[in-house]
């Protein structure tokens, strides 16, 4: 049983055009998927559709076997939804807030409570918990919305943008959060994100969508060697010293790599062709890097 799956998903809001265009998709449970695209590629449509939000307007998806439109507070009940739009009361204090979640969620007072502080404190929120919600900064309210995404264990997590408004401490502690829940408690974790650095230390595996279309999906190493992304190898060496077929950047002689295990080797030939290495690195193409590929040669291909 696959923790998210989509056949064909189709969502047009106007009958016009597509905002999600024949999207498939499978996720296994325990996995942290990185759901990238630029801004009004169709991520939080697709959140939407997954969560029962929206009807598809072709296809289906299910969610832990379940479909969203057909068993709705059943789907409610196995995950939690963070998006940047979801409401939480304003004139009521955090605590009151996820309490009032929590009796959504079918909790009992005493877990609620239980729940709550819990989560409170470990998202930082403690001291902040008997203000009122109007009262938070835009970091403070989007961790309560994160604590009341969490507030009833879900098996599969949807997160839309979750440390967009965050400072740095706190984005951080939020993605901690998100390795431990993942690796913890298997918590599913649907991430959609622009935080590429953030998604490449978080996520096992993608998927990148443009314009309502899924371009590429996997790990970061099959991203990679489906566009033929390679590796580099990057020597400094003595100044005024040069290697033969090399490019040189920023005080680095590079060349592309076929295959990791080249790096020993070729080390050795220079090192034995009497260059003094004062430096040598492997650099791995970034998410960052592969993802603009995709995104390039989607433009150029069209
Ligand atoms: N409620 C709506 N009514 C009409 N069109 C919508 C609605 N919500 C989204 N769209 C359109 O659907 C497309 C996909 O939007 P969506 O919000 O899913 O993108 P996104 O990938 O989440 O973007 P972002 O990175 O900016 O959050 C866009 O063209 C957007 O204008
Ligand atoms: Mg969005």
């Amino acid at each position: 049983m696959y923790a998210v799956s989509a056949k064909s998903l189709t969502k047009s809001y106007d009958g016009k055009t597509n905002a999600l265009n024949d999207l498939s998709l499978e996720i296994p449970q325990g996995s942290v998927y990185g759901f990238l695209g630029p801004n009004g590629a169709g991520k939080t449509t697709s959140v939407k559709l997954f969560t029962g939000l929206l009807k598809p307007t072709q296809g289906e998806c299910t969610v832990l076997d379940l479909n969203p439109v057909k068993d709705p507070s059943e789907v409610h009940r196995l995950c939690g939804v963070m998006t940047e739009t979801a409401r939480m009361y304003g004139q009521l204090t955090g605590t009151q807030n996820l309490l009032f979640f929590a009796q959504t969620a079918g909790l009992s007072r005493e877990e609620g409570n239980e729940r709550a502080s819990e989560l409170l404190k470990k998202l930082d929120l403690w001291d902040a918990r008997d203000k009122k919600l109007r009262e938070y900064s835009t970091g403070m309210a989007q961790r309560l919305s994160l604590a009341r995404a969490l507030i009833n264990r879900p098996q599969i997590l949807f997160l839309d943008e979750p440390t967009s408004g965050l400072d740095p401490e706190s984005a951080q502690s939020v993605n901690s959060m998100i390795t431990d829940l993942a690796n913890s408690t298997g918590t599913t974790v649907f991430l959609c994100t622009h935080q590429l650095r953030y998604a490449q230390d978080l996520c096992d595996s993608y998927g990148i969508i443009d314009k309502g279309k899924l371009i590429a999906g996997g790990s970061l190493e099959n991203l990679c060697s489906n566009i033929g992304s390679r590796a580099k190898a990057a020597f400094r060496l003595q100044e005024g010293d040069s290697l033969d077929g090399f490019d040189y950047d920023s005080g680095w002689w590079q060349t592309e790599l076929e295959q990791e295990g080249q790096m020993p080797k070729l080390l050795k030939n220079i090192v034995e062709s009497g260059h003094d290495v004062y430096e040598a690195r492997l650099v791995k193409p970034t998410l960052e890097d592969v993802y603009f590929e995709y995104l390039k040669h989607q433009e150029e291909t069209k």
